[in-house]
């Protein structure tokens, strides 16, 4: 089997960046930056595949490019890239649709999750695009031929249909890409904080997700009305929800000692959610103040911005042009001048 050791993951431009996003994924992406050649990115195609506007999604795609910057990455030591900009990702999809059967499409859960949300927001059809999403996120990742992908649980299935592609594609016409497999960390689902049952995201509404980028008093808030008690624990779960869920968000902030202390204290009877809360509170404002204040630099100087997405377009087509041509061939199209 081919290994590769590079490290790819991307995320949507959905407005600010929350704290799921950043303890399911991105946290990984900072450590992997250290050890690993990695590419990560904003993508903007994905982002079309609801319905969109495009002053939105031009402002949301440059801020969340901009939040991966202040959330820790450093353009020194991997490739930051805008998806929409290296049009490879595109070619190598077309031809990935060609080897995908439709049913393996119909089956992912993302699909069905976003086609009921637009059912239910009436009016707007069901776009092609969407469900095609997966093959576009297989092509995202094997056009660098990445075999390491870290990102959060809700996203393990359609890693496993770009491995399914990969494997096709290597039966069809010669070994060529590597399986990306997930990388998971520790926190690989954040659930919200209003409803502890449900996976945190920003399509929930703004009281069930925390922004990393938040101010102060914001985070306390949002903390201090998360539901901790749901009533009767089913069989075999000593924990509510919304309880594992802080102390899963204690231990991603690095307050391991703290969580064990806690939940020792609710275990005995003892707990005061008051205080888990105020924990909880201390350590997101105590891990995202340094980052805030990033951000807003960064804010102030487009110019620098604009130097790091040329520079990541630049490098990151270095291998896309590389592996579209040598797809080209494997698969019977002309070579092309690139
Ligand atoms: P997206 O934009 O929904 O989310 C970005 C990353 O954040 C993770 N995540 C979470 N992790 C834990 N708990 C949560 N509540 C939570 N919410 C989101 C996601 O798992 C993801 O890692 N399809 C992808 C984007 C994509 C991609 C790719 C990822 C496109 N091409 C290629 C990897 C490789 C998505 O919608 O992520």
């Amino acid at each position: 089997m081919i290994t590769t050791n590079r490290v790819l993951s991307l995320i949507q431009p959905t407005g600010d960046m929350h704290v799921g996003n950043y303890f399911g994924a991105v946290a990984n992406y900072v450590r992997l930056q250290e050890t690993h050649e990695c590419i990560f990115g904003v993508v903007d195609l994905h982002a079309m595949t609801m319905p969109f506007d495009p002053a939105v999604l031009r402002a949301n795609t440059r801020q969340m490019f901009i939040d991966l910057i202040a959330a820790g990455l450093n353009p020194d030591k991997c490739t930051l890239i805008i998806q929409s900009l290296i049009p490879e990702h595109t070619e190598l999809c077309w031809i990935f649709n060609c080897l995908t059967p439709i049913g393996d499409l119909g089956r992912m859960t993302q699909f069905k999750d976003k086609s009921d949300q637009v059912e239910g927001e009436g009016g707007a059809f069901i776009s092609a695009g969407l469900f095609d999403y997966p093959v576009l996120q297989a092509a995202d990742i094997l056009i660098y031929r990445a075999d390491q992908v870290p990102v959060g649980k809700d996203q393990v299935q359609h890693l496993e249909l770009s491995r399914e592609i990969a494997r096709r594609f290597n039966y069809s016409f010669g070994e060529y890409f590597p399986e990306p497999a997930p990388l998971l960390t520790e926190a690989a689902k954040v659930m919200s904080l209003a409803d502890p049952e449900k996976k945190m995201s920003k399509s929930l509404g703004d009281k069930h997700t925390v922004g990393l980028f938040e101010e102060e008093s914001s985070i306390r808030k949002k903390v201090k009305t998360a539901v901790t008690d749901s009533g009767a624990l089913p069989e075999g779960v000593t924990v509510s929800p919304g309880v594992a869920n802080m102390l899963t968000i204690l231990k991603s902030c690095n307050k391991n000692d703290v969580a064990e202390s806690l939940l020792n204290d609710y275990k005995a009877g003892t707990l005061r959610y008051v205080n888990l809360k105020e924990a909880v509170a201390d350590a997101l404002v105590e891990l995202t103040s340094s980052m805030r204040a990033r951000r807003a630099e960064l804010m102030k100087d487009p110019a620098r911005i604009d130097k790091i997405i040329t520079q990541g377009t630049a490098a990151a087509r270095q291998i896309s042009r590389e592996t579209i041509s040598e797809v080209r061939k494997l698969t019977g199209l002309p070579e092309r001048a690139n």
